[in-house]
């Protein structure tokens, strides 16, 4: 019975929307708010400056509790570069009141900004200096893109439609793949509001990913060039070209994880409809070393773990370098004879941790695999550094030597790799600041651990 399916989903999405949706008084609160924090701009501001209001607060795509306000300084086209940016700031600096309690961070996304962050209202907004411009082809950074953002999404969406992004935007949250930044490495505000634009609504949107076939992509208007030729000239298989600079996708940041999961949680949730599926998973995080045990128990494995502190800097960044270690950890305990089972990681205030469940049996050997044969002299070298190994052979066209483990324990290899020197580490990464454990977790990193675990798994 599609008819009583479909009515099932649009009364779920009433509901939700009724909850993810800014009520009227809030929404009011924030344009006064920023509209006040306009005046105090203007007032000081050159005249040549044009201020303009972005983002999903000036398009009215926010979602409850998450409404930024996003403020753009936009300078003219003739100024140059840096001094436009120190101006910008310094204005932006100018208007932070201290005795209302406000504070201000300076961010770097590809330009500087000012993070205003006003704790009597509970609002924060981002002060960005930018070039006024009315076409890509003027733009010098990414920032100036969004005011042409601003004039696409509001000429192509309904009111019916931009609830219709908060819709998806709050869905992906609650999926964990909404927001661009290393943490989550899923789909931006923006994004949304170009799927939304091009499939209809938050159901087709669903639908259309539901069923997915990659590649996907997506263009507004004509385009000269065939899919085959997009794909390629973005390298990526999930290419949403934007409709106001036809060399950028918007896409570019999404994973193919996360795109994955999207598809997966959209046809669940269409096939068997329901508010706890759209909600997501809930969990609570106490005890989570003693889930971390019974977790391990029951894989059979031990849990390695290694805990950092980190400096005060940008979470973006500190993600980006966290997930490089990751990586880099993860290959190589597989290539001394660990191969990891399930890791876990992420990131809690300047906290950040490391897991990996892996088997209990301790290698004697380790595989080295080495060039290709048809390249002759760096067989000839390869096999030549390994001439003392415990074996060496061809394997399809290519020298393997086997070697005696040098490590008998991922314990130690993790010491001598995190601790001893044994890798180069990402930079706010310092050897001094970094715990090692085998076993039991403590607390802090074990809830890092554990609120990974559960997302990771939740499909
Ligand atoms: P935001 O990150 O605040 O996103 O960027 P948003 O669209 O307002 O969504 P939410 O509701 O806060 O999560 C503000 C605007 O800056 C541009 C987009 O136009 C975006 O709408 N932007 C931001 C980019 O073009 N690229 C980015 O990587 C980030
Ligand atoms: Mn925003």
């Amino acid at each position: 019975m599609p008819e009583a399916h479909d009515h099932k989903i649009s009364s779920i999405l009433l509901r939700v929307l009724s909850e993810v949706k800014p009520s009227e008084a809030e929404i009011a609160h924030t344009t006064e708010k920023a509209n006040e924090l306009m005046g105090r701009i203007k007032a000081i501001a050159p005249k040549s400056v044009e201020i303009i209001m972005a983002g999903s607060t000036a398009r009215g795509t926010q979602t409850k509790g998450n409404s930024d306000i996003d403020i753009f300084l936009l300078f003219p086209r003739a100024d140059e570069e840096r001094p436009m940016e120190l101006k910008g700031l310094s204005i932006a600096k100018k208007i932070v009141n201290k005795s209302k309690g406000e504070k201000f961070e300076i961010k770097y996304a590809e330009h500087p900004y000012l993070k205003l962050i006003m704790p009597e209202d509970g609002i924060s907004a981002d002060i960005v200096p930018a070039f006024k411009i009315t076409d890509s082809s003027e733009r010098v950074s990414a920032v100036d893109r969004t005011q042409l953002h601003n004039v696409f999404v509001n000429s192509m969406l309904s009111a019916q439609q931009k609830d219709d992004v908060r819709l998806v935007k709050s869905f992906m949250r609650f999926h964990n793949v909404y927001g661009a930044e290393a943490k989550t490495l899923g789909f931006s505000g923006y994004l949304c509001e170009l799927l939304v634009a091009h499939f209809g609504s938050f159901q087709k949107v669903l639908s259309a990913f539901s069923s997915i076939k990659l590649p996907m992509v997506i263009r507004f208007g004509k385009s000269d060039m065939s899919i085959d030729e997009t794909v390629k000239k973005f390298n990526s298989r999930f290419v949403v070209v934007d409709p106001t600079d036809s060399n950028r996708n918007v896409a570019a940041v999404v994973s193919e994880d996360s795109l994955a999961r999207f598809a997966t949680a959209s046809r669940r949730f269409l096939s068997n409809p329901s508010i706890e599926y759209f909600y997501g998973v809930k969990y609570s995080d106490i005890d989570s070393a003693a889930k971390l045990t019974g977790l391990k128990n029951a894989l059979g494995t031990e849990l390695y773990s290694a805990t950092f502190s980190f400096p005060k800097i940008s979470e973006e960044i500190l993600w980006q370098q966290l997930s490089r270690l990751d990586m880099s950890l993860r290959k190589l305990l597989s290539e001394y004879g660990f191969p990891v089972v399930i890791a876990v990681a992420g990131i809690e205030g300047r906290t950040g941790a490391v897991g990996y469940f892996i088997n209990k049996s301790a290698p004697g050997s380790r595989v080295v695999r080495g060039p290709t044969a048809f390249m002759p002299d760096n067989f000839d070298a390869f096999a030549d550094a390994h001439k003392d190994s415990l074996s060496f052979f061809m394997d399809g066209g290519f020298g393997v030597a086997i070697e005696k483990a040098k490590f008998h324990s991922p314990k130690d290899l993790l010491k001598f790799l995190l601790k001893g020197g044994g890798m180069k580490l990402p930079s706010y990464i310092k050897q001094k600041g970094i715990k090692i454990n085998r076993g039991k977790v403590p607390e802090r990193s074990a809830r890092i651990l554990y609120g990974s675990y559960v997302r990771m798994t939740y499909i």
